[in-house]
């Protein structure tokens, strides 16, 4: 089976990844870390510290990004009485899910469809935050499934003009694909106390089966600080393997790059069939409008290849695929495979 549904990691891991996987020790899992003795979280946690020019206390690591996510929503939305999160119109399903999970009450903000791409409209993101002044504000950037990002110049316009009481959330799951900038981070969140950002090894670390995600937050949220950390540290295998990880950004570089080709061919093979649209992608998927017709053809057809990609059922994205960017020869099987679908007669 090919998956090219779920924005996973269709290429080979890093040396470093594989040689971490090979040299670990089990005997280093007869016991806990003890990093924890010296005030910190974890190894990775240093590293990233280190990396990203964040104090360690304001590090987070976590199971997936997910869990960044998860406890943070399930933390702010329960504290206090204001139990509402603002949340991206078009945007990964399990949001809305995790703050239901606390009863929490979601409420949307418009995403525009433009010639070829979706786009937030920053002064309606801050007139929403305003009117609604929920507890917490979910940005994503780049956003599941649109594909459309944020600048951080744009996240500090958002920032300075909404209630300080708004918890913010940004989702970087997929920030590495479009460029390496991480410096942007450490002044935010020394500058704003209400900013999480989450992020991943999962996708351009190529790591989804690892589950590690990690997460920076504001000064000053103690209490959320000690609700999300582990107080016997992390898994040891993972930290080793995140380690290696995170000193193989030129392998993880180059497959990013190479998913170019994989963008164009889209765009050069159906972006002229009628009936379709590829939107422009800057994450490791693509967005890719098509005619519903033959959605039932489709389906049959990738599933005689083994293929799986998402065709997506959200209001309003009925008539779109989302397809995660994987190896040359597999992305010409898909391309094939939607044309001869689409011009069969
Ligand atoms: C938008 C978005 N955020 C976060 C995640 C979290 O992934 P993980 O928990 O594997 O880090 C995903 C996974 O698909 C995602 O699509």
């Amino acid at each position: 089976m090919v998956y090219l549904d779920r924005n996973e990691f269709n290429f080979e891991p890093s040396q470093k990844v594989i040689d971490a996987v090979r040299s670990f020790d089990p005997a280093t899992l007869c016991f806990y870390t003890r990093i924890y003795d010296e005030g910190k979280k974890s190894v990775v946690t240093v590293r990233l510290s280190e990396m990203y020019n964040v104090p360690e206390e304001r590090v987070l690591m976590t199971y997936g990004g997910e869990e960044v996510l998860k406890s943070a929503i399930h933390y702010y939305l329960t504290k206090g009485n204001n139990k509402t999160i603002l949340i991206p119109q078009f945007s990964w399903w399990y949001y809305n899910r995790v703050a239901s999970e606390v009863e929490g009450i979601t409420e949307m903000y418009p995403l525009y469809e433009e010639t070829d791409t979706f786009s937030y409209h920053v002064d309606e993101v801050i007139e929403y935050t305003n009117r609604i002044h929920p507890r917490m504000l979910l940005l994503a950037s780049p956003n599941n499934p649109t594909g459309n990002s944020l600048t951080p110049a744009e996240v500090s316009r958002i920032m300075e003009s909404i209630p300080s009481d708004t918890m913010v959330l940004i989702d970087e799951a997929y920030a590495s694909f479009i460029s390496c900038d991480i410096d942007y981070i450490a002044p935010l969140v020394n500058r704003y106390n209400n900013l999480i950002i989450a992020r991943t090894l999962s996708k351009f670390y190529g790591l989804p089966g690892l589950r590690v995600g990690f997460g920076f937050i504001g000064e000053g949220q103690e209490a959320y600080l000690k609700f999300a950390n582990k107080y016997l540290g992390y898994n040891r295998f993972s930290e080793a393997v995140a380690l290696a990880a995170l000193e193989s950004e030129e392998h993880y570089r180059h497959v990013a790059d190479q998913m170019e080709w994989d963008r164009q061919l889209f765009q050069k093979e159906l972006g002229q069939l009628p009936g379709f649209k590829v939107y422009k992608s800057v994450a490791n998927f693509i967005l890719i409008k098509y005619p519903t017709a033959i959605k039932a053809a489709l389906q049959q057809a990738m599933a005689e290849h083994d293929y799986k990609i998402k065709f997506m059922g959200d209001p309003g994205l009925e008539d779109t695929l989302r397809i995660t960017l994987g190896r040359p020869e597999q992305i010409q099987v898909v391309v094939d495979t939607i044309k001869r679908v689409a011009t069969a007669k």
